[in-house]
């Protein structure tokens, strides 16, 4: 399971920003940033494909009982339109030399591509006023990220920056 780390804590910021009645993170690993979506929206749904994150959820109590959880692919299980706000700190690391990958870290063989594809399943999900979220790296192929902004016919807003020494994280905000 993944351990709540930088790119965690900067979407954490951003999202005490938001409220609002129906929120969905997709990817939510140890549930920190469910926590936070739970203060502020009356609705909170979770996905993750690591069932072991979201039994730790439920066990450690990281979320109250109201938040449903759900072990799927992306947000495949959510009905069109539903939500407000959809937060995700995706897996962006390129997959190994071998092309092994820890879904918790390598993104796919660029990185990019289950950003992509995590975007791609928010977008009908969205109200029509809604908001996307999501944690994005410098590592990012920003071209095929361009691509599939434009493909949506979303806006893009960076609302945060932050330079490590061997990246910088940015938050990104997509709407309709
Ligand atoms: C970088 S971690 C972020 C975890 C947590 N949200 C945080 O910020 O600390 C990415 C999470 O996405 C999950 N994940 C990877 N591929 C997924 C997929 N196709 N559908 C749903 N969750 C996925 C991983 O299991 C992991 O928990």
């Amino acid at each position: 399971m993944y351990t709540p780390s930088d790119d965690t804590f900067l979407l954490a910021d951003c999202i005490r920003q938001y409220y609002g009645g129906r929120a969905l993170e997709i990817g939510v690993g140890s549930g920190l940033l469910l926590n936070i979506l739970e203060k502020n929206f009356a609705y909170v749904a979770g996905s993750d494909i690591d069932l072991t994150a979201l039994q730790h959820c439920k066990q450690q109590k990281t979320t109250s009982a109201n938040v449903l959880l759900v072990c799927c692919d992306a947000g495949s299980a959510f009905g069109i339109g539903k939500f407000d706000l959809i937060v995700s700190n995706p897996p962006y690391l390129p997959n190994d030399d071998n092309d092994t990958r820890d879904p918790a870290v390598h993104g796919g063989p660029t990185g990019i591509e289950i950003t992509v594809h995590f975007i791609n399943s928010a977008m009908p999900l969205l109200a029509g006023d809604g908001k996307m979220l999501i944690v994005v790296s410098s590592f990012t192929n920003s071209s095929a990220l361009d691509k599939v902004i434009v493909e949506n016919k979303m806006h893009k807003k960076i609302l945060k920056k932050k330079r490590l020494f061997y990246e910088t994280l940015s938050i990104i905000e997509l709407s309709l």
